[in-house]
């Protein structure tokens, strides 16, 4: 069989990120549990707000093309989001919008939704570790007709949540994250 191949996507630009850096440590985590990991950034894939018009004229941009071509060359997907104002930031809502618009031949629009694992994590200086950008996100990746795992993580107090190794300090947390990422893996090779 196959490696497993996970991709981790961090729904944050901002340098010194806080969910970059647990993409980093989840990415960490899942390789750990046996799956081959690749970890982006939206960076190297800017996308104009979606923008009908724009479409119509242009087609679906070249940079979304080539990300929706990425998730389809992995079998499961980790997104980790900031939570803005109790949501997703405009950043993931737009990068899935465009996603969900590429249609390669042969296939139905957005189809890289349909055949594939997600799970959704996020990190916040917050008491609520972005659970509510969670909720959303979920919703979002529903209605694209995803199968997003029930376990979720969400890290409160994300700023302080690293010992000097970059280890999560509390250990719940460390169990809760492991516990993720094999479900995800779990679930990605029952659907491959
Ligand atoms: C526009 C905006 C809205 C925000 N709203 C929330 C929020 O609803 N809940 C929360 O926990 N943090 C909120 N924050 C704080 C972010 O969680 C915090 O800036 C976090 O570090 C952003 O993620 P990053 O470090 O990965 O860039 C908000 C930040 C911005 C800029």
């Amino acid at each position: 069989m196959s490696a497993l191949k996970i991709l981790v996507i961090p729904g944050s630009l901002r340098t010194g990120s806080l969910n970059a850096r647990l993409a980093a440590v989840a990415a960490h985590e899942l390789a750990r549990s046996g799956a081959e990991v690749t970890r982006i950034s939206l960076a190297d894939f800017p996308l104009p707000i979606y923008d009908g018009d724009l479409q119509a004229k242009s087609g679906v941009p070249k940079h979304a093309v080539n990300l929706k071509r990425m998730m389809a060359a992995h079998h499961g997907v980790l997104i980790v989001t900031p939570e803005h104002n109790s949501s997703v930031p405009a950043l993931v809502k737009n990068t899935i919008d465009w996603l969900s618009r590429v249609q390669d031949a042969h296939e139905i629009r957005g189809q890289v939704f349909r055949e594939r694992a997600f799970a959704v994590a996020s990190a916040s200086s917050g008491r609520l570790g972005g659970v509510r950008a969670l909720a959303a996100l979920r919703l979002i990746l529903s209605a694209c007709h995803a199968t997003v795992i029930a376990d979720q993580f969400a890290l409160p107090f994300a700023n302080e949540a690293y010992d000097e190794m970059d280890h999560l300090k509390n250990a719940a947390d460390a169990e809760a994250l492991k516990a993720m990422a094999r479900q995800l893996i779990d679930i990605s090779q029952r659907m491959m």
